[in-house]
């Protein structure tokens, strides 16, 4: 068998070693893939900036701090936009959503997979590589700013935005994040991390109360900004809807000024979400930047700071730091001297490195008795049901969706005639030629076979109940095939709020289906496309389950190749999948949802609840398996002199045929309230069969410490208990 691996998986070197850049308050020690390069040297960049400060008039400075919603009035499109100044050369700034490629604007962009998928690869090279390819279509379409980089945690497993972050482990969303930040930026497009902070449900939306104790917002929520902010320096920081412990994100001095700009000394700068100011003086005061406007808030207007200045409420020195940090962002991006052009889009190339993304972030869930990958020459009859299969993948709706490459309508429209209350449906665009639809892609790599489909093909309501004539079909097709495929499928979006239950819902009895089809052919294989966990009532009773997340437009294609075996799954569960939604830490007594959220679990968040808890989840963090086999050996644990932990073992493939294993590294920290084990660091490794490797991961001195709420600051705790497995709950080496 041949296995496709992004070649920085296939590239990777025997030994992976973290290097180490000094922060002087407290190392963090996260070092990017590459050494992350500025247009510009930030002193250079700062002396520009303050000089052209100096330059600008009053009038100048205030419309640099306001943007109007725009997408009908900036050209091609976008979700914002701020005016330069001509006589300054200082070029207007146009901004987009980014989260799966190019969103909010009426021009074409490749559909890419959800984040969540990204996140699923725990491949740090694919992720910088994802943040340069979405770069690359927006400087094509002259936007110089992206406002994808979401990194909200998944404490809400139900949470309608799931698919736009990366999961549930502040280390790996962080990680993920500088990486695709750091790929952003070298293209010279401002990257965005959002929404800060802890806005982890769409349930209240504009405006509940987190309330988040914080030793918990150190160790957990903030964790993912704070890993992007020092090591890739971000260009902008997106602040929440949400207020955090009573006051608005938007001004929050804590979380602005004494979190992010003096405790990581954050230069960038601070952007409201759209709509989400809520006053002039406090806002500025607690250090926002910049406000976007939706047409009803109106706090960071020319005319309302003027009036704050002339009343001694902002003073200019202020007014002249929100500017300054812009500039200063635009000259070392080098947005300043090199604007975005309009340019043409290789579509097809971006098609391709799509594709490789799903690859890399399926995760094979189940696989009795090696029931995948499927031979084609053993098939003759292959039987593809549900999800419309046979027409489509399904992507996330709201900001984090894109529009197609042909038609330029949402990814979910374009072509189709599926209809939902927006008109789209988020399914991408079948007439589209480089969407290949899971039923096409079957049958490429068995062309021998028959391959039919069955299920809902009425376009005009996609998420309509089964009719039970249409399960007694899919079933009977089933009972005649080799093998059944069945596609389930759960869909999400922003403002569409948070899922009731993680069952699977529309259409509403996939449950049924699936369990007909399962009895009617023992080989049935289930495939997931979701940005949330699911539940699984039926997964005893399948041969073999994928989770394909949202995969992109090159879904269908990635999807057959992991079925035939073209590829070798290697992605690994950002998220805990439970049992049952009552085994969740948000559940409750009945799955209402807190409309002012209280954080009451702490540290036991995600995985580190169910250890904490005991409760055996269906399938848990980190868990994923492989075509292949891994064997680990020989843990070596290192005490370096600046307290930093070098932990050494082989992975070795043990099975017949190449593969990429992710081996992850806990730490038991023995210390009060913290989890039995957290992550604190992971390789990827392709090997061929036979092959072995020593893998060496770092574990920084901080990040086997905790916040020590009576001193404000980090405490080492030497001494934990290191734990190398497989997944959070396959730990195959343990040491001290
Ligand atoms: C979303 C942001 C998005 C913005 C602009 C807001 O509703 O929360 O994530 O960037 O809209 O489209």
């Amino acid at each position: 068998m041949q296995m496709k691996l992004w070649p920085a998986v296939a590239l990777a070197t025997a030994v992976c070693v973290a290097a180490h850049a000094e922060v002087p308050d407290f190392p963090l020690d996260f070092s990017l893939t590459s050494t992350a390069v500025n247009a510009f040297g930030a002193a250079a960049a700062h002396q520009r900036a303050g000089s052209l400060v100096s330059k600008m008039t009053l009038d100048e400075k205030l419309q640099f701090i306001h943007s109007e919603y725009a997408m009908s009035s900036v050209p091609g499109g976008g979700a914002g936009y701020i005016q330069g100044v001509s006589r300054l050369n200082i070029p207007d700034l146009n901004m987009v959503d980014s989260a799966t490629g190019s969103g909010s604007t009426s021009q074409a962009s490749t559909t890419f997979p959800a984040t969540i998928a990204l996140a699923a690869s725990w491949d740090r090279r694919l992720s910088t590589e994802f943040g340069k390819q979405v770069a690359i279509q927006l400087r094509a379409q002259g936007f110089a700013m992206g406002l994808g980089g979401g990194t909200n945690l998944a404490r809400e497993p139900r949470g309608g935005r799931l698919f736009e972050y990366l999961g549930e482990d502040p280390v790996l969303a962080g990680e993920m994040l500088a990486e695709r930040t750091d790929g952003t930026q070298r293209q010279k497009v401002i990257a965005t991390i959002k929404h800060y902070a802890g806005n982890e449900q769409e349930h209240n939306r504009g405006g509940g109360n987190s309330q988040i104790d914080e030793r918990t917002l150190r160790e957990i929520y903030l964790l993912p900004f704070e890993i992007a902010a020092r090591s890739a320096q971000p260009g902008n920081v997106m602040c929440s809807y949400n207020r955090l412990n009573g006051d608005y994100a938007c001004e929050n001095a804590h979380l602005l000024n004494d979190v992010l700009k003096n405790d990581w000394r954050f230069e960038g700068q601070v952007q409201s979400d759209w709509g989400a100011a809520h006053s002039t003086a406090k806002a500025i005061n607690a250090g926002l930047d910049e406000e976007e406007d939706v047409g009803s808030t109106v706090y960071l207007t020319p005319a309302a700071v003027k009036q704050a200045i002339a009343n001694g409420s902002v003073s200019t020195a202020r007014l002249d730091d929100m500017v300054r940090r812009k500039l200063y962002v635009m000259i070392r991006t080098g947005v300043m001297d090199d604007p975005p052009k309009a340019s043409t889009i290789d579509f097809a190339g971006a098609n391709v490195f799509t594709q490789a993304v799903a690859e890399q972030s399926m995760v094979l869930l189940k696989n009795d008795n090696n029931q995948l990958p499927l031979s084609a020459a053993s098939l003759s009859r292959i039987a593809v049901i549900g999800g419309h299969a046979d027409a489509a993948v399904l992507t996330g709706g709201g900001s984090g969706n894109t529009r197609d490459p042909v038609t330029g309508s949402f990814a979910g429209c374009g072509g189709l005639t599926f209809g939902t209350s927006t008109g789209c449906s988020w399914w991408t665009n079948p007439w589209l030629k480089l969407n290949v639809p899971i039923v096409s892609a079957i049958h490429a790599l068995a062309p021998a076979a028959q391959v039919s489909f069955a299920g809902n093909s009425d376009q005009q309501t996609p998420f309509r109940a089964y009719t039970q004539q249409e399960i007694d079909q899919a079933a009977a097709l089933a009972g005649r095939s080799d093998v059944a495929v069945v596609v389930v499928a759960q869909p999400a979006g922003e403002d569409f709020g948070d899922l009731q239950s993680l069952s699977l819902a529309n259409p509403s009895n996939q449950d049924a289906l699936v369990e007909a089809v399962a009895n009617a052919n023992p080989r049935t294989i289930v495939i997931v496309e979701s940005g949330n966990p699911v539940l699984m009532p039926w997964k005893d009773r399948v041969a073999a389950i994928v989770e394909a997340w949202y995969p992109g437009e090159g879904g269908g294609k990635a999807i057959a190749d992991v079925l035939f075996g073209k590829v070798n799954p290697s992605g690994k569960l950002p998220v805990t999948f439970p049992m049952h939604d009552q085994d969740t830490p948000t559940w409750g007594q009945n799955g209402a949802f807190e409309p002012d959220p209280v954080y009451a679990e702490k540290l036991d968040m995600g995985y580190r609840w169910y250890d904490a808890k005991n409760i055996a989840p269906m399938f848990e963090f980190g868990y994923g398996l492989s075509y292949t086999h891994f064997a680990y050996s020989g843990l070596s644990v290192i005490h370096r002199p600046d307290g930093a932990i070098d932990v050494l073992f082989n992975v070795r493939n043990d099975g017949r045929v190449a593969g990429a294993e992710v081996p992850q590294v806990y730490l038991g920290v023995p210390y009060s309230g913290e989890p039995p084990r957290r992550l604190v660091g992971w390789e990827k490794v392709g090997l061929n069969p036979g092959e072995a490797r020593r893998v060496r991961i770092t574990i920084p001195q901080r990040m086997q410490s905790v916040w020590d709420t009576s001193r404000n600051n980090w405490r080492y705790v030497p001494g934990g208990t290191v734990y190398v497995g497989a997944s959070s709950r396959d730990i195959r080496l343990q040491g001290s």
